[in-house]
């Protein structure tokens, strides 16, 4: 009897160890998946020729987090591109990168970029694909060559099966690793903010972001444009340009004069969590963004021509925008443990 009892008190010590909330949850294969929310328009990138598997998406998480595509080990995409500020870069203009040089742009979310046709605030880089070489070989980022990140994987146990896992054998070349990358930036969807749900019949918006949601139409969404929040053009809307930066935005990649200024129009999804804002990092506040439009436009020949007389708001409907915009943050996104670091 005092057997059975001791094996049995056993059995509860090794079942509560089992349940250690330490131990996370596994990522399904069901899991990762492409998704088109109802309604969205089809995105630009699909994975037809990047076919989407747990292990491909699991080497691409567990490259987005190693340190080891930067050239001193000590910096990774997630160092600038944190999941609580929808990763983006929290609380920094611009981004620390190799031994803390920094950039001159602010990193922005990373999110629903299947419906991106570019990426950077001036669309410099044309493929979701190719995208991990800019941060790699940017010498203010990574500062690192492809051929030593592929030695360096190419010499780790871990990268060698994780490979093996999702291509069936253990060639690394830059190809897989961007392939791999892709699959996880591609299905970092965010689609579960209360706007969405309010859209599909789950729930209300309170009179004042119903308020804010209306004059958000009217106002906005011409650019900012639903339900991804974003036009995807190029528009100069009349920042006062920074002396020191001289950034030149789209100009940089086309050399078109007319082009002068232009960045492209970021989402709005999650953006109480990606202060601080505009391709510079500026502002740190969303009044400071709305009060740009009101009143601190600067006119110049490629001025968006919607801007030219600024928006006129009063400090209510300001307010009620704002509460709008709050809708849009999506915490199941912010919390979801398949994009997290592995630990
Ligand atoms: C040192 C900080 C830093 C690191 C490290 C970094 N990024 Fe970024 N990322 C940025 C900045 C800043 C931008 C905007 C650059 C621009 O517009 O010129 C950016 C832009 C991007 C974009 C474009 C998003 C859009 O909407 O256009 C993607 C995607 C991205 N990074 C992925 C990655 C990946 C993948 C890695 C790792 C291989 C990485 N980043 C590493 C700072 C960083
Ligand atoms: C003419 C097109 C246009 C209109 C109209 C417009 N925006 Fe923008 N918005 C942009 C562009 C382009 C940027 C990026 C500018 C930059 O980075 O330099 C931007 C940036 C922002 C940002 C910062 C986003 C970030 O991630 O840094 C916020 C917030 C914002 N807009 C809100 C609004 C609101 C609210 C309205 C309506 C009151 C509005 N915008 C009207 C084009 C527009």
């Amino acid at each position: 009897m005092k057997k059975i009892l001791f094996i049995s008190f056993l059995a509860v010590v090794i079942v509560s160890c089992s349940v250690d909330p330490e131990i996370k949850p596994a990522v399904t294969a069901e899991s990762v998946k492409e998704i088109i929310p109802p309604g969205w328009p089809t995105p630009h990138y699909n994975f037809n020729n990047n076919p989407l598997t747990l292990d491909g998406f699991t080497l691409g998480r567990n490259l987005f987090y190693d340190p080891i595509l930067s050239s001193n080990n000590a910096i990774s995409c997630g160092s600038c591109h944190q999941q609580f500020a929808a990763f983006s870069n929290s609380g920094h203009d611009f981004s620390h990168g190799i031994n803390g040089l920094l950039g001159n742009r602010n990193a922005p979310a990373i999110q629903n970029l299947n419906w991106n046709p570019y990426f950077m605030h001036d669309g410099g880089i044309l493929n979701i694909e190719v995208m991990p070489l800019g941060p790699i070989t940017n010498p203010v980022e990574m500062n690192e060559s492809l051929s030593n990140v592929i030695q360096k994987l190419s010499t780790s146990n871990k990268y060698r099966q994780l490979f093996t896992k999702a291509y069936g054998n253990d060639t690394i070349n830059s190809q897989r690793i961007f392939k791999a990358i892709a699959q996880f930036m591609g299905t970092m969807y965010s689609y579960n903010s209360k706007y969405d749900n309010v859209k599909s019949g789950k729930d209300n918006f309170t009179t004042q972001e119903q308020s804010g949601y209306n004059l958000f139409v009217q106002k906005c969404a011409s650019c900012h444009k639903e339900p991804l929040f974003s036009d995807y053009n190029f528009r100069n809307i009349g920042l006062s340009v920074n002396i020191a930066l001289h950034d030149s935005g789209r100009a940089r990649i086309t050399g078109n004069p007319l082009d002068k200024y232009k960045f492209k129009t970021p989402s709005l999804r999650n953006i109480e969590k990606t202060a601080p804002y505009m391709h510079d990092g500026r502002f740190y506040t969303l009044d400071q963004c709305l009060t740009h439009y009101i009143s601190g436009i600067v006119s110049s020949p490629t001025l968006d021509p919607q801007l030219s007389s600024g928006i006129t708001m009063t400090i209510q409907e300001k307010n009620d925008i704002i509460v709008f915009l709050k809708t849009l943050t999506d915490t199941k996104f912010l919390t979801d443990y398949r994009y997290s670091e592995i630990h």
